[in-house]
C-alpha cells in the first residue's frame, strides 16, 4: 500500500479525475525529462522486483511437494536444490528492491527539487496584486503540501500502481494455471469482500473526520479563552467558557462513540468475511487434493497468490484516492506556474547605463484603487511635481493614502488613471528592476530577516564589502550600538538572536538604504514609532541619508519636516494643501497650520 508521509498534518484536497485534469497532471514528466534514463531503469526494477516475487510462491509450492516426492514439471528437484533456488530468488529481489527505491529516490528528489525552484520563482517574482488576494499559507502550502504530493506520486504511487498491474496479471494467471475451478470460487468470493470493505471503510473515515473537526472546535475555545485569559477574568466569564467548551466535548463523545458502533461492527465483519473466504477457498481445495486433482503445494501457492491478488486489489482503491489528490496538487500548481510574474531582469550594466535616473518624479492626475477593494478610490487625483535632489514631505491622517503613493512609486500597482514620470519617462518604460534598483524605501514596521546584522545591511547591497558596510552604519548611527554587541556585526537578530529595539531596527534599515546609495529615497513614517532620544539619533542618521537625494518623507511628527522643499497635505486621496512650512502656516484656517497647533499641546 502506498505510504503516506503527513505534510504538516495539511489535508489535500482531491480532484475529479478527467481526461483534462489528467492532461494537467502530465506536467509531472515534464519535469521527468532530464532524469528520463535513471526513470526507465526504476520502471525495468520494478517489473523484475515484482517477477520475481511472484515466483516465490511457486518455488514454494515445489519445495512443499518436493517433500512427498510430488513435485513434478521443470523443477522435480531435491528440497535441497529448491531451497537454494528460494534463496537465490529472494537475494535477486533484494537487489531488485534496493535498486528500485534508489532509483526513484533519486528522480523524485531532483524531480521534485526542480519544481519547488520554479514555484519559488514564480511566487517571488508575482506582483503585489497577487499577494493581496491570497494568504501566505495558502501559497507556502503550494511548495510543502502539494509538491510533496507530487513527489510522493513520483516515487511511491506509480511504482505502487506499475508493482500492482504486475502482481495482478501474474497472480491471476498463476492461479489460474493451478487450478481454473478454485479460481472461480475465489474470483466469485474475494472483489466482493473487498468493495464492502471499502465502501465501509469510506463511510468510517468520514465520520471520524466528524470527530477530528468537532475535537478541533473545542480546541479552539481552548486557545481563544488563554490567548484572552485576562478578558475572560475580567469579565468573570470561566463558567460561561466552561459550559461552552463542556458542550463541545459532550458533542464529540457522542460522536466517536456512535463512531466507535459503526468501527466495531467493520472490524468484526471484516474478520469473519477474511477468513470466511480463506475458509471457502481452502475447503474446496481440499476438497480437489481430495479427488486428487491437487497437490498440498498447490494448495499453498495458491492461497499465497491469492493473498497477493486480494492485497493488491484493495491497494488499489488506495492508490486512485492518492491519484486523486496528485491530480489536484498538480492542478494547483500548474495554475500558479501559468501566471504572469513581474519582468524581474537579471543585472545588465547596458540598461542600467540607459535608464540611470536624475531623480526628478512627477505625479500627474493620478488615481488608484486597490485591485482587492475596487470600489474604493484611494488615490482621487493627484499631481505632484518633484524636482532632483528635493525633499518632498506628505502629511495627514492615517488613511489618507500616504502609503499607497510609496507603493506606487515603486509600481507595486499601477495607477488606474493619470501617469508617474521619472526624468520625463513613463514610469511604465523603464525596467521594472532598473527602477527599483534606484529607489530605497524606509519603511515604518521593519523586516529583518533572521541572519546577521551584517547580512541585513547588505541587504542593500549583496556584494558589499565590510568596509562599506561599516561606513554605511556610521553614517546611519547605528555603528555604535552594533559594536557594543559582543558579537558585533555577527550579532544575529531576529528569533534566534537578539531582539533589537524599534530605534535600533530603525537606524539598521536607513544603513540598508544608505548602502543601497539610491536617486530616490522613500521614509513612511520612518521615525513615528521611536523615543525621543532614539528619534533625534534616527533623525540626524536620515539627515545624512537624504543629502543630494530625491526624497519623499512621510511623517507623522511635523516638526520634522519644517526644512522640506514642498509639503504636501494629502487628505481622503487628494492634495488640500501644498507649499513650504512658511506658506503653509501662513494659512490661518489651513490644514497644517492646525495640525501644528494641535502637536504643540501633544509634545
Ligand atoms: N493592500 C491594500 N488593499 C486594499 N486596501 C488597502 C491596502 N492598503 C491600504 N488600503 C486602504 O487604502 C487606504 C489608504 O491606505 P494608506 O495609503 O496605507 O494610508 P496612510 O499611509 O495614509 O495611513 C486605507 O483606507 C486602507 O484601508
Ligand atoms: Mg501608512
Amino acid at each position: 500500500m502506498a505510504r503516506r508521509r503527513d505534510i504538516e498534518g495539511e489535508d489535500i484536497p482531491k480532484a475529479k479525475i478527467s481526461k483534462e485534469s489528467l492532461k494537467e497532471a502530465l506536467v509531472i514528466f515534464k519535469y521527468l525529462g532530464p532524469y528520463k534514463k535513471t526513470f526507465i531503469g526504476g520502471l525495468v526494477f520494478i517489473a523484475l522486483s515484482a517477477g520475481s516475487t511472484m515466483t516465490f510462491p511457486y518455488l514454494l509450492k515445489a519445495l512443499i511437494d518436493s517433500a512427498h516426492g510430488t513435485a513434478t514439471g521443470p523443477l522435480a528437484y531435491t528440497p535441497g536444490a529448491i531451497a537454494l533456488m528460494l534463496i537465490g530468488v529472494l537475494a535477486v529481489q533484494m537487489v531488485f528492491s534496493f535498486m528500485r527505491i534508489y532509483l526513484f529516490t533519486f528522480v523524485g528528489e531532483h524531480a521534485v527539487a526542480d519544481m519547488r525552484e520554479d514555484i519559488y520563482k514564480k511566487l517571488i517574482m508575482m506582483p503585489m496584486s497577487f499577494f493581496a488576494q491570497r494568504r501566505v499559507g495558502e501559497l507556502s502550502s503550494r511548495i510543502t503540501a502539494d509538491v510533496g504530493q507530487i513527489q510522493d506520486a513520483i516515487t511511491g504511487l506509480l511504482a505502487e500502481f506499475l508493482r500492482g498491474v504486475f502482481t495482478l496479471v501474474i497472480g491471476i494467471v498463476a492461479i489460474l494455471w493451478i487450478s481454473p475451478r478454485m479460481t472461480a470460487v475465489m474470483l466469485s468470493v474475494v472483489p466482493l469482500v473487498i468493495v464492502i470493505a471499502l465502501v465501509f471503510g469510506r463511510f468510517i473515515r468520514k465520520i471520524s473526520k466528524k470527530v477530528q473537526d468537532q475535537l478541533a472546535e473545542s480546541n479552539t475555545v481552548v486557545q481563544e479563552t488563554l490567548q484572552g485569559i485576562s478578558n475572560v477574568k475580567a469579565f468573570s466569564n470561566e463558567w460561561y467558557e466552561l459550559g461552552r467548551y463542556h458542550n463541545n466535548i459532550s458533542a464529540v463523545v457522542n460522536t466517536a462513540i456512535s463512531n466507535g458502533r459503526y468501527r466495531g461492527l467493520f472490524v468484526s465483519f471484516m474478520l469473519f468475511s477474511v477468513f470466511g473466504a480463506i475458509v471457502l477457498v481452502v475447503w474446496y481445495g481440499v476438497g480437489l487434493m481430495q479427488a486428487g486433482n491437487l497437490s498440498f503445494g498447490d494448495l499453498t501457492a495458491f492461497v499465497l497468490y491469492t493473498s497477493f491478488v486480494g492485497v493488491t486489489m484493495a491497494g488499489f482503491a488506495e492508490i486512485f484516492s492518492q491519484l486523486q489528490k496528485t491530480v489536484g496538487a498538480t492542478q494547483r500548481v500548474r495554475e500558479l506556474l501559468r501566471e504572469d510574474t513581474e519582468d524581474v531582469a537579471v543585472e545588465d550594466v547596458k540598461l542600467e547605463n540607459e535608464y540611470r535616473l536624475e531623480g526628478n518624479v512627477s505625479m500627474r492626475h493620478v488615481a488608484f484603487s486597490y485591485p482587492s477593494r475596487k470600489e474604493v478610490n484611494v488615490i482621487k487625483d493627484l499631481t505632484l511635481e518633484a524636482k532632483s535632489g528635493q525633499q518632498i514631505a506628505v502629511v495627514g491622517p492615517s488613511g489618507a493614502g500616504k502609503s499607497t503613493i510609496v507603493s506606487l512609486l515603486l509600481r507595486f500597482y499601477e495607477p488606474d488613471k493619470g501617469l508617474i514620470l521619472f526624468d520625463g519617462r513613463p514610469a511604465s518604460t523603464i525596467p521594472l528592476s532598473q527602477l527599483r534598483k534606484q529607489i530605497a524605501l524606509v519603511p515604518q514596521d521593519i523586516l529583518l530577516f533572521g541572519g546577521s546584522i551584517f547580512e541585513n545591511i547588505a541587504y542593500g547591497k549583496p556584494d558589499a564589502t565590510e568596509e562599506e558596510v561599516m561606513n554605511a552604519a556610521r553614517q546611519a548611527n547605528a555603528h555604535d550600538f552594533i559594536s557594543g554587541f559582543p558579537e558585533g556585526y555577527k550579532t544575529m537578530v531576529g528569533e534566534r538572536g537578539v531582539k533589537l529595539s524599534g530605534g535600533q531596527r530603525q537606524r539598521i534599515a536607513i544603513a540598508r538604504a544608505i548602502l543601497k546609495n539610491p536617486v530616490i529615497l522613500l521614509l513612511d513614517e520612518a521615525t513615528s514609532s521611536l523615543d525621543s532620544e532614539s528619534e533625534s539619533l534616527v533623525q540626524e542618521a536620515l539627515t545624512n541619508l537624504m543629502k543630494n537625494r530625491t526624497s519623499f518623507v512621510i511623517a507623522h511628527r511635523l516638526s520634522t519636516i519644517r526644512s522640506a522643499d514642498q509639503i504636501l497635505v494629502l487628505e481622503d486621496g487628494r492634495i488640500k494643501e501644498a507649499g513650504t512650512h512658511q506658506d503653509l502656516m501662513a494659512n490661518e484656517d489651513g490644514l497644517y497650520r492646525n495640525l501644528n497647533k494641535l502637536q504643540l499641546f501633544e509634545n
